[in-house]
């Protein structure tokens, strides 16, 4: 045998062997899903642009419905179809079940006492029993549905007030302050925003502040390397506003104390009443340190959002006036034209149903989710998603998957009547408040809030756009940040009915 025929049936040979070594390694260690190729330090940072929740969804035409990405240090995997959300939030939801904590959370010791953050432990299963039994109970929100009501009354005598003058209305900004008083109200009894003004501006200020910070994309969060640094100073501005806002809830919760001393019973039927009974009484082992963080979290989670979807609702209306016709029609039939509309009214109120789930349909106020982890490797469609893993799903993309909707970039409520989808994380297809143990706990009170205003607003006033913009003209530019809002706000004009 010549050199050459040894030389080149030797490396044959080799290559036939490794081959076979790789084929029975893999079966042991399987790979990540497939993704676009990263680039050093940076990975594929360079790809999420602006908008990842699009960017995301057209990666995933080429990568397919799992795909992993290197996001600076940290590997990613996204999740773009609803039968693999299914397998990750239900089949497989203890896995899934941690949480990514931005860098930004760490002030104050939040992300340790926080129920948004910490990981599935006992002290999480407290909080979600807390918040599942005692604030977002029917029979809860029933107690303290009448603190909310007076608040959309406020709203639509502001609301007469702009009619009565002609004016337009920045409806996200008239949504916020009334959610923000909303919640306040359901948690402490007291307004924090003033929507005929300005005033009352500290609360409202310090919850921008902290939400702002929270929000904006930290380089710390993609290289953990740089921890110490806090190369942006996101995480000392927000040891600032959370020290704030922690003050001030301090002070709301010796105020009521006090009140209590002197008056020798509670009296309120508020969230922070409840609390304080079960700190006082040691029903559960939280302290004031979670009653801080617990409101925190849900005006964090529960403002914003509630106000895109208020905003895109009446955007989506505004652009098809004749379903804004569909719905006072049913209003009219069921509460009575131009009467107040009651948090028990909604379940009576099928259309209206229809739009919101509509609107969350196509734009869910948190698109990617909040981002999960996993603590150990795991086993996912034949891939494995290493431990550390982020994992975010694009509810926004399953949402608009012509596979299984018709017409996904139409809003066209109608498609709920036949469908019979909710948005309560059982039906995969429709998850904005996501599914699993992790499931938006405030979705309960989202429920009553959203529908009570649309309703209110629908059922009390017309609506047109400011003159000169014509419906089929009306921007649908989205804002990625903490919620997906509406780029440009949306002005709008009440008149009578
Ligand atoms: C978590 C959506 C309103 C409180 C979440 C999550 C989503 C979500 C997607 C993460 C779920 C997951 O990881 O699978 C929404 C939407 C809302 C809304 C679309 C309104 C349209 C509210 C309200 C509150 C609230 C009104 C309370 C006042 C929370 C809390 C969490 C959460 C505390 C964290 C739960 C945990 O990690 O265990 N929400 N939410 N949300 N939401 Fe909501």
């Amino acid at each position: 045998m010549d050199y050459y025929t040894l030389f080149f049936g030797s490396i044959l040979v080799l290559a036939i062997l490794c081959n076979i070594i790789e084929k029975i390694c893999s079966k042991g260690s399987k790979k990540l899903p497939p993704g676009p190729s990263p680039w050093p330090i940076i990975g594929n940072l360079h790809l999420l642009g602006a908008k990842p929740h699009i960017s995301l969804a057209n990666l995933a035409k080429n990568y397919g419905p799992i795909m992993s990405l290197k996001l600076g240090q940290i590997t990613t995997v996204v999740i773009s179809s609803s039968t693999i959300a299914k397998q990750v939030l239900k089949t497989q939801d203890q896995a899934f079940s941690s949480r990514f904590v931005p860098n930004a959370l760490q002030a104050h010791n939040h992300y340790k006492f926080s129920v948004g953050w910490l990981p599935v432990c006992p002290q999480w299963r407290t909080l979600r029993r807390i918040l599942n039994i005692n604030i977002f109970s029917p029979n809860r929100l029933d107690a303290n549905q009448h603190l909310r009501s007076q608040k959309v009354k406020e709203l639509i005598a502001y609301c007469d007030k702009c009619s009565q003058q002609g004016e337009a209305l920045d409806i996200g900004q008239v949504a916020f302050k009334t959610n923000l008083n909303l919640l306040s109200n359901t948690l402490f009894s007291k307004d924090l925003a003033d929507p005929f003004s300005d005033s009352k501006v500290e609360l409202k200020e310090v919850i921008w502040g902290v939400m702002a910070e929270v929000g904006k994309p930290n380089l710390v969060d993609f290289f953990p390397i740089l921890e110490k640094i806090d190369l942006q100073g996101i995480r000392r501005r927000a040891i600032i506003h959370f020290g704030k806002l922690f003050k001030l809830f301090d002070g709301l919760i010796n105020e009521r104390l006090e009140e209590k001393r002197r008056s020798g019973f509670m009296e309120k039927s508020d969230v922070l009443e409840m609390f304080l009974n079960i700190t006082e009484k040691n029903l559960e082992e939280i302290d004031h340190n979670h009653i801080k963080s617990m409101f925190l979290d849900l005006f964090g989670a529960g403002t914003d959002t509630t106000t895109s979807t208020l905003e895109w609702a009446m955007t989506e209306l505004l652009k098809q006036p004749e379903i804004i016709k569909k719905a006072q029609v049913e209003l009219a039939e069921i509460i009575g034209k131009g009467k107040p509309i009651e948090e028990v009214d909604v379940s009576r109120l099928p259309y209206l149903q229809c739009i919101i789930k509509e609107t969350l349909r196509m734009h869910p106020p948190i698109p990617l989710l909040v981002p999960r982890k996993v603590e150990q490797d795991v086993e996912l469609c034949d891939y494995i998603i290493p431990k550390g893993s982020q994992v975010l799903v694009n509810v926004w993309t399953i949402g608009r998957d012509f596979t299984f909707w018709k017409d996904p970039l139409v809003f066209k409520p109608e498609r709920f009547l036949s469908l019979d989808l909710d948005t309560r994380g059982q039906d995969f297809e429709l998850i904005p408040f996501g599914a699993g143990r992790r499931l938006c706990p405030g979705l309960p009170l989202a429920s009553r809030m959203i529908p009570v205003m649309l309703g209110s607003l629908l059922n009390s006033f017309n609506w047109k756009l400011e003159a000169g913009i014509e419906p089929e003209e009306l921007d649908m530019e989205e804002k990625f940040g903490i919620t997906l809002a509406k780029a440009r706000p949306l002005r709008a004009i009440p008149s009578p009915l």
